[in-house]
């Protein structure tokens, strides 16, 4: 893509890669500590969006007792929830365990809520949540997210693993999609 195009497409930058990186190392602080006591977490990342998260959070954490699994989830078309998440993959024997539920954003909430409902038939003993971003939006499900980074606004967001349309995820920096651009 030429620089020109880009420029039009990306907008404003909301989160910086040093900023992203002070983000992971304090969340990596925070689920290391809130999981001191257990000796095996199950840790469900929801791909595409999450891939990129997920990799330096635990590389960062750096404790072999996280088990990492992955999950494909997408109900986004463009810039729209098409409401539905469809989830591909396995979550592996999750009875009597602690999972960690891993992803990019928490927009509609369905997404999460679909994966939470999904993993509760395998009876885990705790399910946690964990996103980089929050949006600031009207959650249609509200769900409990117990590790997060930042909050950003009410917007399309791109980079640091999330897309438009397979676009833009190897940016690593967060910005705003300018949909006049597109
Ligand atoms: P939800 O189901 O609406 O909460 O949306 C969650 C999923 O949609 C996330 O896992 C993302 O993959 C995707 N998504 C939601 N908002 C954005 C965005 O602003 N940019 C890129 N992907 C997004
Ligand atoms: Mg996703």
């Amino acid at each position: 893509m030429d620089r020109k195009t880009f420029k039009s497409q990306v907008g404003r930058i909301l989160l910086t890669e040093s900023v992203i990186a002070s983000h992971v190392v304090s969340l990596a602080e925070q689920i290391k500590a809130a999981y001191a006591d257990s000796n095996k977490v199950t840790v469900l990342v929801l791909l595409s969006g999450a891939k990129r998260f997920a990799d330096e959070l635990f590389e960062r954490i750096n404790d072999e007792k996280f088990r990492l699994r992955y999950l494909t989830v997408s109900s986004y078309d463009g810039t729209r929830s098409n409401g539905k998440a469809v989830i591909s993959g396995d979550t592996g024997d999750v009875a009597g365990q602690e999972v960690l539920i891993v992803d990019d954003i928490y927009d509609s909430g369905l997404t999460i809520s679909d994966v939470l409902k999904k993993v509760k038939q395998g009876r885990p003993h705790q399910i946690r949540t964990c996103v980089l971003l929050e949006k600031q939006t009207r959650h249609r499900k509200q769900v409990v997210i117990d590790f997060k980074a930042a909050v950003v606004p009410d917007c399309f967001v791109v980079g640091y693993g999330l897309d438009y349309n397979g676009k833009y995820r190897e940016l690593s920096f967060i910005a705003e999609l300018n949909i006049a651009g597109i």
